[in-house]
Formats: structure tokens, C-alpha cells, sequence
């Protein structure tokens, strides 16, 4: 029963200090702190392109099914749109802003542009954001493999062969 009350009080207490209104949060991104204030329904989605200004990462359908909204969170893949911001407290987010290296791209940003593996450009953030997690997962070994692991990635230009290539090339190039 003691331990019930202590369960409730927490649960309240944290309710009281996180919302429903503006709430503050450190939130990492590409090796930045950002202090802000947000809402605990808001989307990291949201929180990036709204609040941080990061407007790389595309929304598309908001409800985690295209993909376009892709990021890392501490190295792995997640679809921005599903993710809450002020669960990525405590944790690295990296958007595809965070990929560069000053002026230099990234190697998969290079071949996505040598492959021509975009027309609109509209999902391509969250192509490459996807594409350089799975050769780094070890799932790019074929061409099959790719298309599976890439397959939460929609592009509506069908642009899928050229991405493929993009990914073949940096993938033979890390071996
Ligand atoms: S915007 Fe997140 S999956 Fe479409
Ligand atoms: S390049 Fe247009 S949606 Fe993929």
C-alpha cells in the first residue's frame, strides 16, 4: 500500500513538472546543447525543424510511414515524427546537418550526388540518414539486402536504383 501512495506521488509530481505546458529540456543535437522549452506531446520532428531551426530533416507524412522524417539517435535510425522530443534528453540526436564535415560531405553524400539519387530532394536527408546506418549495421551486402533495409524509405521520384548504386559505392568503398 506504502509503495502504491510513493508510485502515485511520483507520477504526479513529474506530471506537475512536465506539462501538459511548455516544458524546459536540454536536448543534444549534432554535438550541441540546446536549452529549450516544449510541450511532452511535441515531436522531435517538430522540436528540430520548429524550435532548433534544423530544417534538413523532412516531414512527409507525419505518421511514420515515408521515412523522409529519418535521424539518428544515438546511432541508430528512428522516424522523428514517432519520437517524443523530451525523450531524447540524455541522448545524441544526429540529424543530417550533423553529417558534413565542415565543407567536406559526407562520403554517401558524395555519391548520392555522383549517382544522381534525387529529383525532388524531398526524401533524400532522410535516404542518406538511413543508407549510412545500414552499410554501418552490415546490411547493404546485396542489392536485395538493400532494398529490404532501405524499405522504410519512400521516394516518391523512384529514384531507387541510383540510391542503390550511392550505397554500393560507399559500401565497396568501407570494405
Ligand atoms: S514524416 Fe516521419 S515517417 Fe513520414
Ligand atoms: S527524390 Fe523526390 S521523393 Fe525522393
Amino acid at each position: 500500500m506504502d509503495l502504491e501512495i510513493s508510485v502515485a506521488v511520483t507520477a504526479d509530481t513529474r506530471a506537475e513538472a512536465r506539462g501538459p505546458g511548455s516544458a524546459p529540456a536540454a536536448l543534444t543535437v549534432n554535438g550541441a546543447t540546446y536549452l529549450i522549452g516544449v510541450e511532452p506531446r511535441v515531436s522531435l520532428l517538430d522540436t528540430l525543424r520548429e524550435h532548433l531551426d534544423l530544417t534538413g530533416t523532412k516531414k512527409g507524412c507525419d505518421q511514420g510511414t515515408c521515412g523522409a522524417c529519418t535521424v539518428w539517435v544515438d546511432g541508430r535510425r528512428v522516424l522523428s515524427c514517432l519520437t517524443l522530443a523530451l525523450a531524447c534528453e540524455g541522448h545524441d540526436v544526429t540529424t543530417i546537418e550533423g553529417l558534413a564535415d565542415g565543407e567536406e560531405l559526407h562520403p554517401m553524400q558524395k555519391a548520392f550526388i555522383k549517382h544522381d539519387a534525387f529529383q525532388c530532394g524531398y526524401c533524400t536527408p532522410g535516404q542518406i540518414m538511413s543508407a549510412v546506418a545500414l552499410v554501418a549495421e552490415g546490411n547493404a551486402g546485396t542489392d536485395a539486402d538493400i532494398a529490404e533495409y532501405m524499405s522504410g524509405n519512400i521516394c516518391r521520384c523512384a529514384a531507387y536504383p541510383n540510391i542503390r548504386a550511392a550505397i554500393r559505392e560507399v559500401r565497396d568503398a568501407t570494405a
